[in-house]
């Protein structure tokens, strides 16, 4: 490993403020370089100049509020940022297009608006997620609209950042993939990210804390642009495939009557396998996985090869939610008129994302059954109101044990460490019915019979109340049963 060199400062702009852009500028400014964040949101841009911060995430105000004024700064005027900048990343929005392609046209919009702008070379890269061969588009849109092939290079370096620990994500990444397709924009992109190349980032006394010590350099992988874009793509794909994979097995359990969890930590251990991302749950969402796999879909079929893996994963996923809810009718018979409690509705903890959370979707189909819902979750509940307003049969509640008073049922959406610690005594008193659906698996059974209630999780045996003072009148005929009555038969 090369020894710690001295920083290069990089002029940097970064177009687009949302989440992507955002956690990057405030990284790239953290590592040195000089950074202007532009948006065509006016009324953004304002409040990121007056220290505001327009998304919840663990660690970019503090970057922010470090950075502002000094190496970062934010603009509406994209033709200043772009004459500024050496390295110009693209980080505007790709959303899925009604017939489930990526949505390219804010990154054609961002393209063609810089192009008056490029009087000397730069380097445009790729960081929203997009399809592969897009920066050949990018490079012809180019051309079509008078940039000079000498100004400028298109390379992709995708971005795998989690929502909630994005911060450490990109500051502490498993790798940085850079596709480039000529010598000079590897070069200045290798020195861009040269203080995580050479670990000089991790010495340092005031660098944010991270998850590992990389102090020896980040692994940096150079390929072509298009293997990038699709690095990017596949490991999505493969991510979702994993949760999927998991859910499915997850059936199983339930139908052979053992644990997934237990499974899961079994298949894990094989390293070439990796124990992350082996959750059973209610399925993924956010705003990245199901857009991914529908565009990723997408391309496949544009260039002719049918890759029906990626259907099943989906449908697995729906599948998910769908079998959820059975479990809430198994053990209430019916929804209507129940008053259903909810725990969670981000799409998975530390964000206040709701954005194809399968939360939304079971507690909107709860509701179309006829129950009311009091809900409470630490952080979405604001983004959730206009999508479901408060009425007589929504309630926002002040805490988790507000939400469960007089409830004939919990059910737990998202897994917040907060909602694995409730005190279940209390629970047990504030609830009609002791019945708890937890579509994240964050009790044991063991311990919920113990406590007094009918709990029903993901992949893992149904578990009744242990004494008999906790008798309760209900058929809850389980799909985990039904095997010693299948062996019983002839
Ligand atoms: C995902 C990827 O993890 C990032 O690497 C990628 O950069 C990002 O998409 C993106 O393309 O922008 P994110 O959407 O923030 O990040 O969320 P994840 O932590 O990956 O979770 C996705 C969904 O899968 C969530 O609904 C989560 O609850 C679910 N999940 C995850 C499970 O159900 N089980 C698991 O074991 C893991």
């Amino acid at each position: 490993m090369p020894c710690a060199q001295l920083i290069r400062m990089v002029p940097v702009a970064v177009i687009g403020s949302g989440y992507v852009g955002l956690v990057a500028a405030a990284c790239l400014a953290e590592l040195g370089h000089e950074v202007v964040c532009v948006d065509v949101d006016q009324e953004r841009i304002k409040l990121l100049q007056s220290g505001g911060v327009p998304i919840f995430e663990e660690g970019l105000d503090a970057l922010l509020a470090r950075h502002r004024g000094q190496r970062l700064r934010f603009t509406c005027n994209l033709a200043e940022a772009v004459r500024h900048a050496r390295v110009i990343f693209i980080a505007v929005g790709t959303p899925q297009s009604p017939t489930g392609e990526a949505d390219l046209s804010q990154v054609e919009s961002a393209v063609i608006s810089m192009c008056p702008a490029l009087d000397s070379y730069k380097v445009l890269v790729e960081k929203s997620t997009v399809p592969v061969l897009t920066s050949q588009w990018i490079a012809r849109t180019l051309r079509l609209n008078g940039a000079l092939e000498k100004n400028f290079d298109v390379v992709s370096n995708p971005e795998f950042l989690r929502e909630g620990s994005a911060i450490t994500d990109f500051l502490y990444p498993d790798r940085i993939v850079v596709g480039a397709d000529t010598e000079r924009s590897r070069q200045l992109l290798r020195e861009l990210y040269q203080p995580l190349i050479d670990g000089s980032y991790y010495r340092r006394a005031d660098r944010v804390d991270g998850p590992a010590d990389l102090s020896g350099g980040v692994y940096y992988i150079e390929t072509s642009t298009n293997s990038a874009e699709l690095i990017k793509q596949a490991s999505n794909a493969f991510l979702s495939l994993k949760v999927s994979f998991i859910n499915a097995v997850s059936n199983l359990c339930e139908r052979v009557n053992t644990d997934v969890e237990e499974v899961a930590r079994g298949i894990g251990a094989d390293r070439r396998i990796g124990s992350r991302f082996l959750r059973a749950g209610i399925g993924y969402g956010g705003s990245c996985f199901p857009k991914d796999i529908r565009a990723f879909g997408k391309v496949a079929e544009a260039v002719g090869y049918n890759f029906d893996l990626l259907k099943c994963i989906e449908q697995i996923n729906e599948d998910q939610q769908t079998g959820f809810l059975k479990k809430l009718r198994t053990a209430l018979w019916s929804l209507k008129d129940k008053r259903i409690a909810i725990l969670g509705l981000a799409f998975k903890h530390g964000t206040d994302d709701i954005r194809e959370s399968p939360a939304i979707t079971i507690v909107r189909k709860i509701l179309a059954e006829g129950s009311r819902v009091s809900i409470f979750d630490p952080a979405a509940m604001q983004n959730c109101r206009t999508m479901l307003p408060e009425g007589v049969r929504i309630q926002y509640a002040r805490d988790e044990y507000d939400a469960v008073k007089g409830a004939h049922a919990l059910v737990i959406l998202t897994e917040w460490p907060q909602f694995s610690n409730l005190d279940l005594a209390r629970l047990h008193l504030l609830m009609s019915y002791p019945i708890v659906i937890d579509g994240r698996n964050l009790y044991s059974p063991a311990k919920m019979s113990a406590a007094g209630f009918y709990y029903y999780s993901v992949g893992r045996p149904f578990s009744e109340p242990l004494s008999e003072k906790y008798a309760f009148a209900l058929d809850h005929t389980q799909s985990q049963h039904s095997l010693d009555e299948k062996m019983a038969l002839p």
